[in-house]
Order: C-alpha cells, then structure tokens, then sequence
C-alpha cells in the first residue's frame, strides 16, 4: 500500500528517511524537530550545521544517526496566516521537494509527520488533505511507500457531519438486529466437513465455498451412493465455475480502458500484490484488496457486492469500515485517500491496506 496513515512517534518509524518539520536556521527546536534531534543525537545538529540553514518550502538531506532511518530529511514548512499568503504552496513544496529528495537518494520508503500544522498553526485538517493530496500525486508516477505519521489521538471528526450521522443511526439499528453469531461446529465435525470441502472444491476459499448458492435437482439430495461418484449437477457445475475475483478484476480494468498500472495505484495497492492476483486466477484476496480494486475502478453498489461475492465477501451494515465505504461509492466518490482519510478517524484499516 503506497501511502499509509498511521498514529504514532515518528523517531520510532523504522524506514528509509523521516521528515523532518524544521525552522529556516535547521538547528533544532521543539515538537518533531526537537524529538528527532534527541533521539538522533547530538552528531545530527553537527551535521544541520554545517548546511546553511533552509528556505521555506525547501528541504536539505542528513544522515539519520541513532534513529532507525538512513536519512533526515529536513524540510521548513509556512507559517500560517490566514491561508492567502501563499501558504498552501509551501507547504505543498514542502512535500515535493523531500519526495524529490528522498527518491534521488534512493528511498523506497519515508516517514512524514504533518508538517506546520503544529507550532506553525496551520489548520490540522487542511494540512492533511494538503499533505495527502501531494504525497498522492508523487505517488502516481513513483514507487515509493509513505507513511503519514499523525501524533497523539486527535478527537474523531472526518469532517462530514452527514457520514457521520449516518454511520452512527447504521450501527445502532444493527446493534439491536445482528444476528447471533452461528454456533461453532464441533473440532471433530469441522475437520470432517473440512476435508469433504477439499476433496470437492479444492482450493477454494471457505468464504467463497460458502457463499456459492449450490442447489441440487431433487434426487441428488440423498446421500452418495458411491463414495467416487459425484451428483451430475455438482460436475457440471464444477466444470463451468463461476468467473473469479481475479477474472471479473482484469475484465472490468480492459472494460474500463486501464492499464494495470493505473488500477493498482488508484486503489493504493502495490504493484508486487497486483502481479499475484494477475497470475492466479483463483487468488484469494483480502476483503479491504476487493474494495480497493471496487473503488478504482468506481464500481457501482451492485458491482461491487458482486466482485466481494465472488471472493466470498459481502458488504456489512454493522462495521464502521463496510458503512464508510458504501457511503462513499453511494455519493459517488471514488477519491481513494478521501476515503482512507474517513477511515483512519474512525480508526478501521485502510483502503488497500
Ligand atoms: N512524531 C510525529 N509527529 C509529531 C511528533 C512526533 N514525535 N511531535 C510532534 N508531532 C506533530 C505535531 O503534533 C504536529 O501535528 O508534528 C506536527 C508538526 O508540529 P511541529 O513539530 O510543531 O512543527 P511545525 O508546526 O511545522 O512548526 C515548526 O516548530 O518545533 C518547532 O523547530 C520547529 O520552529 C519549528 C516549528
């Protein structure tokens, strides 16, 4: 997954650089700056030294000492003014120009805290979308994975009211109709039930073996008379199985008139998890895997409840992550990183993770 969310301290991230939000004298300071040069030691300030200082938007590369990172990137983020003193710009270059840095430098991965929005004042959510945003447009023609470091436990508030709202009267209608969960079968009967699934399926998933509706014509329904033979409708269906997951993605991306490329990077997927499904037909994906792919390539509700059926998935009205994202592809928003944005407040995993 190209850019990840994460909360936490950005001197404990093990990666190629961190990013540094520094002053314009580069010789240290509070906040971030100020715990990257503790936990670096006193060589890092050596080093700041002897650069010269930095200009806003700029970004200037050192060694990352006792941190575990090969590099420090140090950037120096505007100071907010109101937003109409070409703050926005800076702070985009901020991200740029480390981005630049870190790949000429040949980082596969970095560590970014959310520059300014601390002692620098600019507002916390602007600086976010800001951040991700840039990040995302580096993202489109680079190989590079980026973390976005958020500190402390921000209060919840994905900054629309209405999905919200939504999600909220949504689980709490599901909270009273869930239905209790199936009882567990016994060890022994599952282990059974287990190996007749193998034997008759193969390497289906369980979730998809379960989900397949199989009906059998009436005089199938007794038992096998034959411990080989198997009912002429459950060979024939064997023979001409549905289309897979992997089968239904790389039609709807030719449908689509994408490129590979371009589906895996707007669902936030790696290109080395791209090429498994590619190559296995019958590839078993993760249920957040199937809605990136749904949200690349702007799925409808249906399509999309068909490509999670055919991985054996549905989509749930009692989990945060299942609401947020029917939300969004209700409202027709296929913005990946908005999405994931949503998602992070309310602390579930993230698109493509
Ligand atoms: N890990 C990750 N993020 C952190 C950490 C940390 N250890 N400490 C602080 N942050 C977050 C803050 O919560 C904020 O969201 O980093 C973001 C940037 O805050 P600041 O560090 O205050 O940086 P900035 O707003 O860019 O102001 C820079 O502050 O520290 C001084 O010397 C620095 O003068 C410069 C100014």
């Amino acid at each position: 997954m190209p850019l990840h969310m994460i909360r936490g301290d950005i001197t404990t991230v093990h990666c190629d650089a961190i990013v540094n939000a520094a002053n314009n004298a580069l010789l240290g300071g509070g906040g971030v700056d100020g715990a990257i040069h503790r936990a670096a030691g006193p060589k890092l300030l050596e080093e700041c030294r002897t650069l010269g200082g930095c200009q806003t938007g700029e970004a200037k590369i050192t060694k990352g000492y006792r941190l575990p990172c090969r590099y420090v990137i140090h950037t120096v983020g505007p100071i907010w003014q109101g937003g109409n003193a070409g703050e926005p710009e800076l702070l985009a270059a901020c991200y740029r120009n480390s981005l630049r840095l870190a790949a000429e430098h040949g980082c596969e991965t970095v560590a970014f805290p959310l520059i300014s929005a601390g002692v620098y004042g600019y507002p916390r959510r602007e600086a976010q979308h800001l951040a991700i945003r840039t990040i995302a447009e580096f993202l489109a023609d680079h190989e590079m994975t980026v973390l976005l470091v958020l500190f402390g436990s921000q209060e919840r508030n994905s900054g629309h009211p209405e999905m919200d709202r939504w999600i909220a009267s949504q689980l709490q209608q599901n909270a009273f109709h869930s239905a209790p969960a199936p009882a567990a079968a016994a060890p022994a009967e599952k282990s059974a039930r287990e190996k007749q699934r193998k034997s008759l399926f193969g390497r289906r998933s369980e979730a998809a073996h379960a989900a397949r509706p199989v009906c059998f014509a009436e005089e199938e329904s007794a038992p096998f008379s034959d411990s080989e033979a198997m009912p002429s409708t459950l060979r024939s269906i064997l023979q001409s199985p549905d289309e897979s997951f992997s089968q239904m993605l790389l039609r709807k991306i030719d449908e689509r008139g994408m490129t590979d490329a371009q589906c895996y990077k707007k669902a936030n997927i790696d290109r080395k998890l791209f090429s498994k499904i590619r190559s296995d037909l019958h590839y078993q994906p993760k249920k957040v895997t199937v809605l990136a792919f749904a949200i690349a390539l702007e799925l409808s509700l249906d399509e999309t409840n068909d490509m999670l059926q055919k991985a054996g998935y549905a989509l749930s009205h009692s989990t945060p992550f299942d609401l947020i994202v029917e939300y969004y592809i209700r409202k027709g928003n296929y913005n990946v990183y908005e999405i994931n944005e949503a998602l992070f407040e309310y602390d579930q995993l993230l698109i493509g993770a």
